[in-house]
């Protein structure tokens, strides 16, 4: 963090309001664009996330020569070059900024499709691990080079055909599921993987948008070598993690009632719906539909009332980017919050565990970091100077906790939250956030 790197203020009180629309989902976007990009004809995406990370999908296959345009409407128009139309005799320069998603789908994308490429990223994402699909698709038959401890920048070297595998997944990630099936899509034969727990399966819907066939037998997921995938138009519902801020916010403030429209509400991504209900917060569907293959519908949140909780283990995956915006509620819950199996936490954009907990303590909140997770202490939010690491959901769930504050609360190092949310600051100062960014 520099002196010039921008904070956000957020002075104490107010309650959110009104009506909000959130910005397209972060996940589908990325894979709309891969997807579109490697596929047979035109693909048309409309309300994709036009944020810092799907950019920087966006501008990796325009420098491996796939014709992206901005059309109407902030909708892209991709020329997809088919499976086999990305040049292998060249070793392209890929700069994937913050993105973990975007640097795990493309390596298994390109893997599979015998592409050689340098995928570099930002400080926070070349400590990321990458081993976790590194070694699954090197037992496929990928070679790759990485620095140290498999952290980018990651080189992939152009090899023959893949060969098919089943992969036991180690931990619920549908990063390292998807990383696996992309690759699979250039193997010979049936490429599956089971998951210890339930991870989110956009990957899963879109290949079928994309005519692709997965099969899906309880736990295993699999995908035969060799199919094809055909351009077709998407609309990307609004992101439920984006959605999860003004969730939290109004749930926290008595008195609060505020809509969410059109939020996903895809039920292996849902667990901070679910996680809130049993704290006892007040979310009511409506005008539930879909958008494409996956499922959205109108939150009406009302504030007030929540109490803290043992979070099930179970629904940890399903709600891995929501725990800096699910502890900023636990801190204005009545008791104890316990979060456990979280461990994943600590590979996020930074470690969410100890970031989280020292963000809590510097507004004034007991708590304490398990290894896999942490306990909060519900209790009075006084103002303070929080550092969000880079972090974009730590900025933004620290924000909304001015909603309880006794003073100001200062948010610093809040730059990133442009690469999932560039509106963010504006879209909650209209529904009643008291937010300036400095
Ligand atoms: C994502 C999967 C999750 C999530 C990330 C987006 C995806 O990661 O944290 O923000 O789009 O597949 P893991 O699957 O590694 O948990």
């Amino acid at each position: 963090m520099s002196a010039s790197d921008p904070s956000f203020i957020v002075r104490p009180g107010g309650k959110l309001g009104g009506s909000v629309r959130v910005p397209g989902d972060k996940s589908v976007s990325h894979r709309a664009v891969m997807f579109g990009a490697v596929s047979d004809g035109i693909t048309e995406v409309r309300d994709y996330l036009d944020s810092e990370d799907v950019q920087a999908t966006i501008a990796a296959f325009r420098t491996m020569g796939v014709q992206i345009e901005n059309i109407d409407d902030g909708a892209l128009r991709i020329h997809g070059v088919g499976v086999d139309g990305v040049a292998k005799d060249q070793n392209f320069q890929i700069d994937m900024g913050n993105s973990g998603t975007a640097m795990r789908l493309l390596t298994g994308l390109l893997a599979g499709m015998g592409v050689s490429a340098t995928l570099r990223g930002d400080e926070s994402l070349s400590k990321r691990p990458m081993n976790r699909i590194v070694k699954p698709l090197q037992s496929m038959g990928a070679s790759f080079a990485t620095a140290a401890d498999g952290r980018p920048p990651l080189q992939i070297h152009s090899t023959n055909q893949l060969q098919a595998m089943h992969y036991d997944m180690p931990m619920a990630s549908a990063q390292v599921k998807s990383a696996v099936l992309l690759a699979g899509l250039g193997a010979d034969g049936l490429t599956s993987v089971s998951e210890p727990a339930v991870s989110r399966d956009h990957t899963e819907r879109m290949l079928d948008a994309f005519g692709v066939t997965v099969s899906v037998d309880g736990s295993r997921i699999g995908i035969e070598g060799g199919q094809r995938l055909t351009g077709c138009n998407i609309t990307v519902p609004s992101d439920l993690s984006s959605a999860a801020f003004f969730i939290i916010g109004a749930a926290i403030t008595p008195g609060a009632e505020l809509t969410i429209s059109g939020a996903g509400i895809n039920p292996t991504r849902d667990g901070v719906l679910k996680i809130l209900e049993l704290m006892g917060a007040k979310i009511e569907q409506r005008a539930p539909g879909n958008c494409g293959l996956e499922p959205v519908a109108d939150l009406v949140v009302t504030g007030g009332g929540l109490k803290g909780i043992t979070v099930p283990p179970e629904l940890v995956p399903l709600a891995i980017d929501e725990f800096p915006a699910l502890a900023v509620a636990a801190a204005c819950a009545q008791g104890t919050t316990r979060i456990t199996g979280a461990r994943e936490l600590r590979v996020k954009e930074t470690d969410r565990i100890t970031a989280v907990v020292d963000g809590l303590k510097a507004i004034g909140i007991e708590c304490h970091e398990l290894d896999d997770g942490m306990v909060i202490e519900g209790g009075a939010i006084r103002g303070g100077e929080v550092f969000a690491r880079g972090d974009h959901r730590l900025a933004m769930a620290f924000s909304m906790a001015a909603l309880r504050a006794s003073d100001d609360i200062v948010v610093r190092d809040v730059a990133n939250v442009a690469t999932s949310f560039p509106e963010f600051s504006t879209l909650a100062a209209s529904a009643g956030l008291q937010i300036e960014r400095a």
